[in-house]
């Protein structure tokens, strides 16, 4: 991996919950493994009026809790040494002449060339004025005016709450930067696993000519989470759980399982052909609105601090989905994503057509199990293929057995956290593992018409599952009508 050149990292959102569990732990599990360039600095920016050494102490606590690696003393102290921060509003265009000139000072101590990282760890709404100021105080230069560009720009998610307000923000940050200057996250393209998921289907031969309608009878794609919304149902209450999961997370699991061959691994061709799936989803009319999706609410959400007593916010949803192309034509994708489920795991089973009712096959009250290759996401790392094996002893007897590969076994090393490899990509000016904007308005553009259809005013109230439960019944009515089950995770 090549180290990046001189960089200085401006973190708008450095006081929050982001930085302190994510970017800083991140940033210093990468100087850790020397991956950071020699010259660097990361500049937190935010309201509070603090100084460097209290930035520090909140950026060590952080690593102290959320780093994978514990804090060791010596890396510590050249890692802090680049850390500083600057109290700025971001609604007040005048602070952000003080930051330029803050930034000045520390990137001439520091012997940095004004490479810049703005990384916008701020609410959505904040973008479009934190961008404009940046550009008014001439702390941007666009990228056409070198070959490398001056100022990148990291946009967290979510991209809006709709179609509409995605292009806004967009649009906002097109007036002041280039599309290859704007780095948007969605932090599953960082996990080691998701990055997996194409040097599986195109670093092997064994499994790409079975990814077609031909073999495959279903994929499942599950993101359970247990932890409940905890201390942002401020967000939540807004977002739920589609605009929160399935808009940009599991479409992009869809989009990498789906995907056709890229011709190279330039980044564009790459995002090409994502783009390409997310633009065959069969589009949900209001009648698959209505027979494709399930959402639902655990029952402790409404008791849940910050939640509306009504709410009618959904923390759980199913959908059966269609790539409609002459690769997956008729192969149905079945989505879920919920909060308060029994545990923490993530996985894509790709289940394999039935075998014809013969030879071992033949009795109709035993058929066999069906082959799954299933991926295993998090937090157990790792894929395993489902096949069919004879027990040993004089009787044919067939059983599932697992063959199972475990990352942690295999290659006796933590995997990075997302973070720390989408942040060493923007440092490197390397966008595949980021969403193009077309991407992130044509996943909008797919949703919409569900958001619409659950936004209508209803009587009926949103069905409920219980805490730790595998979402509402209504969940296993979607699945069981095509004669399928949910995997058993
Ligand atoms: C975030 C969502 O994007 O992803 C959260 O906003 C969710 O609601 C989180 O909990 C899940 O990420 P991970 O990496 O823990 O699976």
């Amino acid at each position: 991996m090549t180290v990046p050149p001189a960089v200085t990292i401006v973190i708008f959102g450095g006081g929050g919950d982001l930085a302190h569990r994510k970017l800083l732990p991140a940033l210093y599990n990468l100087h850790v493994d020397r991956l950071l360039p020699q010259r660097i600095a990361i500049v937190g920016v935010g309201r509070k009026d603090q100084s460097d050494d209290a930035y520090r102490a909140f950026a060590k606590d952080g690593v102290s809790q959320f780093s994978r690696r514990p804090i060791d003393e010596a890396a510590w102290k050249t890692f802090a040494e680049a850390i500083f921060f600057v109290n700025v509003s971001l609604e007040d265009e005048r602070a952000f002449a003080t930051l330029g000139a803050r930034l000045d000072v520390v990137e001439h101590e520091r012997g940095l060339t004004s490479d810049r990282i703005y990384y916008l760890a701020i609410p959505p709404a904040l973008f479009a004025p934190t961008v404009k100021h940046l550009a008014r105080a001439r702390l941007v230069e666009r990228a056409s005016n070198r070959d490398q560009p001056f100022a990148r720009v990291i946009v967290e998610k979510p991209i809006g709450r709709d179609l509409e307000s995605a292009c806004a923000i967009n649009d906002a940050i097109a007036e002041v930067f280039d599309e290859r200057q704007i780095y948007r996250i969605d932090h599953y393209l960082g996990k080691e696993t998701v990055q997996n998921i194409l040097v599986l289907r195109f670093a092997n031969s064994i499994f790409e000519p079975l990814f077609n309608e031909k073999f495959i009878d279903h994929v499942q794609i599950t993101v359970a989470e247990e932890e409940g919304v905890g201390t942002r149902a401020g967000y939540y209450e807004q977002a739920g759980a589609l605009r929160d999961m399935i808009q940009n997370h599991l479409l992009q699991l869809l989009a990498l399982t789906a995907m056709e061959p890229p011709h190279s691994l330039d980044a564009n061709v790459v995002r090409d052909e994502k783009l390409e799936v997310l633009q065959s989803l069969r589009p949900m009319d209001a009648t698959a609105a209505e027979t494709s999706t399930v959402r639902a609410q655990y029952g402790g959400y409404l008791k849940e601090q910050g939640v509306d007593p009504r709410s009618r916010t959904e923390t759980f949803v199913a959908l059966r989905v269609f790539v409609d192309n002459w690769r997956w034509a008729g192969v149905p994708f079945f989505l879920r994503t919920g909060k308060k489920l029994p545990k923490r795991t993530s996985e894509i089973a790709i289940q394999l057509k039935d075998i014809p009712p013969i030879l071992f096959n033949a009795n109709s009250e035993h058929r066999l199990t069906p082959n799954v290759l299933s991926i295993r996401i998090q937090p157990d790392e790792g894929f395993s293929i489902e096949i069919s094996s004879k027990e040993p002893g004089p009787h044919v007897h067939i059983e599932p057995v697992k063959m199972d590969f475990h990352y942690g076994a295999e290659f006796r090393s933590s995997s990075p956290e997302a973070y720390e490899r989408l942040l060493l990509d923007v440092m490197t000016g390397d966008p595949t593992l980021f969403m193009r904007r077309d991407a992130v308005e044509a996943a909008w553009r797919w949703v919409m018409p569900i958001l619409e259809r659950w936004s209508t005013p209803r009587e009926e109230p949103i069905p409920t599952y219980p805490d730790g439960g595998w979402g509402p019944a209504e969940a296993d009515a979607l699945i069981e009508a095509t004669g399928r089950r949910w995997r058993k995770l």
